[in-house]
């Protein structure tokens, strides 16, 4: 009898080429829900505990190899992909040959297989002494798929393929999800497979006869929802295994405490986490290593990437950040985009059409309107009027500045970079400022005002005409002057 806790080593066959994607990139490269498909088999497996996990790759190799280099998998290379039983004996060969384990194959290309139905899987494999425990579904058509044959009694028989399946086997409603778990006898097994088939293929599936012949058991474990197991082929695939992942997941969010105003339109990566008492309004789109903390709201339409919101945070509708961290209590937006290197100390405001870029703003500072900051440093309460600008860019390099604290500078302002505003200093609005300003100094650099009493007269007076046709207020105006 086997013992519930032998170890388990997952081989998941990921060679194939997925033609049917039509694409540059490899198939299980294709994302779904922020991570490549194929990771998410990877996932599965470590969440099982897997002792040791081999992904069988072919097509891509090497990028497949890098997308999941540093996630502890082991790789063997398929050469030619001369069918899944070929596949399975490659991938065998990287696994420790102590013979002690349970294996379990996936596909590359099953995101939607949870971990839960993988360890239900497991667990009636295990409970029921079984060789080999094959996972199935049903599908009212299960054209494509490998049909499950039975005898008389029930009992799995073996596994025909659509293209060797006669019509009374087509009819089978029952089909192979390509998952297994079979004990450590497979790869001896496997050896004796052959491609004398009409595909001309190693047929992993033949394993089920092999297993047999050796008087050994053999189940099939019937998956309650078969959306678990198919896989993403094509675009719409993808697309219906993205919508399916994205409900799964809002779903999970809500559960933890998360208002989604508005479900269906809110996508937040798998690899993002949500405190509690999080608000997201319609058409949030949280990406990447994404943290957001207890009482954030993210307004409408707002695309958050590989950012750090920090507690009671506000994001206003349509802002775009990335690489950002937002202090607690801050409010950001509308329309705001924070790019890479900014980080807001708590309590700071920034407003409407305000670009920062490698900015590190202090507590309290504000920039509530139509501001660019890069590369610069601004000190505690600071306020950056309308208009302003760091110019950073000499059109050759980048330029740091620093501006200090509680310093205000006046709206329309251009600091041109490298500069350095002293604490508490002021600049005028509508200075250019290119020196330094030092502590508690005012900076004004601009044209000096002329005022010139009466010129408008003189001016439209001179289009009187033209104004009488096109600016009656002004030429009543003009009217009024002439009899003073
Ligand atoms: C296979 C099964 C079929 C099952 C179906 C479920 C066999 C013979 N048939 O068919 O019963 O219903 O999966 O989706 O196993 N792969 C390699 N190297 C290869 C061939 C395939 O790594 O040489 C990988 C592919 O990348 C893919 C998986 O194995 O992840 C399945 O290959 P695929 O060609 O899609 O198998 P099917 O013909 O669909
Ligand atoms: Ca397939």
């Amino acid at each position: 009898m086997t013992e519930p806790d032998r170890p388990l080593d997952v081989l998941i066959l990921a060679a194939g080429q997925g033609t049917r994607m039509k694409s540059a990139l490899p198939k299980v490269l294709h994302p779904v829900a922020g991570r490549p498909m194929v990771a998410w088999a990877v996932r599965a497996a470590q969440e099982l505990g897997a002792r040791q996990v081999v992904v069988v790759t072919g097509h891509g190799a090497p990028q497949v190899e890098a997308a999941l280099s540093g996630s502890g998998v082991r790789f063997a290379r398929q050469q030619r992909q001369l069918g899944t039983g070929h596949a399975f004996l490659v991938g065998a060969q990287a696994l420790p040959s102590t013979g002690d384990a349970d294996i379990l194959v996936l596909y590359g290309d099953t995101p939607l297989l949870r971990t839960e139905t993988l360890r239900e899987l497991i667990a009636e494999h295990r409970a029921q002494g079984s060789a080999l425990t094959v996972l199935t579904g049903e599908l009212p058509d299960a054209t494509g798929y490998g049909r499950i044959l039975r005898d008389a009694d029930g009992n799995v028989e073996r596994i025909v393929e659509e293209k060797a399946a006669t019509p009374e086997e087509k009819a089978v409603r029952e089909f192979n999800s390509g998952v297994y778990v079979m004990d450590a006898r497979a790869p001896e097994l496997a050896r004796r497979i052959t491609n004398s088939n009409p595909a001309g293929e190693y047929y992993l599936t033949d394993l089920l006869e092999l297993y047999r012949g050796e008087g050994a058991k053999v189940r099939a474990f019937r998956l309650t929802d078969p959306d678990e197991v198919t896989g993403a082929n094509d675009r719409a695939g993808l697309a219906a295994a993205e919508a399916i992942l994205r409900r799964r997941i809002n779903a999970a969010h809500m559960r933890a405490g998360v208002t989604l105003q508005d479900p269906d339109t809110t996508r937040i990566e798998d690899t993002v986490t949500l405190g509690r008492d999080v608000t997201l309004e319609p058409g949030v789109i949280l990406r990447g290593q994404t943290r957001v903390a207890d009482g954030v709201t993210v307004g409408a339409y707002s695309v958050v990437t590989d950012s750090v919101l920090e507690a009671g945070a506000v994001v206003k509708p349509h802002s775009v950040l990335e690489g950002a961290r937002v202090g607690a209590g801050s409010d950001v937006g509308p329309f705001a985009r924070l790019r890479p290197g900014t980080v807001l100390g708590e309590g700071v405001h920034i407003g409407n059409f305000v670009e920062t870029k490698n900015a590190q703003l202090a507590a309290g500072v504000k920039a509530g309107h139509l501001a660019y900051l890069g590369d610069v440093t601004v000190g505690q309460e600071t306020n950056i009027g309308a208009g302003t600008i760091v110019a950073n860019f000499d059109g050759v390099e980048k330029h740091q500045s620093s501006v200090g604290a509680g310093v205000f500078i006046g709206s329309n302002s251009t600091l041109i970079a490298p500069r350095v505003i002293g604490n508490a200093a002021f600049v005028a609005a509508g200075s250019t400022v290119h020196e330094d300003v030092p502590e508690g100094a005012l900076a004004i650099a601009r044209g000096k005002q002329r005022t010139v009493e009466g010129w408008s007269r003189r001016y439209w007076g001179g289009l009187r005409e033209k104004v009488g046709q096109k600016l009656p207020w002004l030429a009543r105006w003009l009217a009024r002057q002439g009899e003073r």
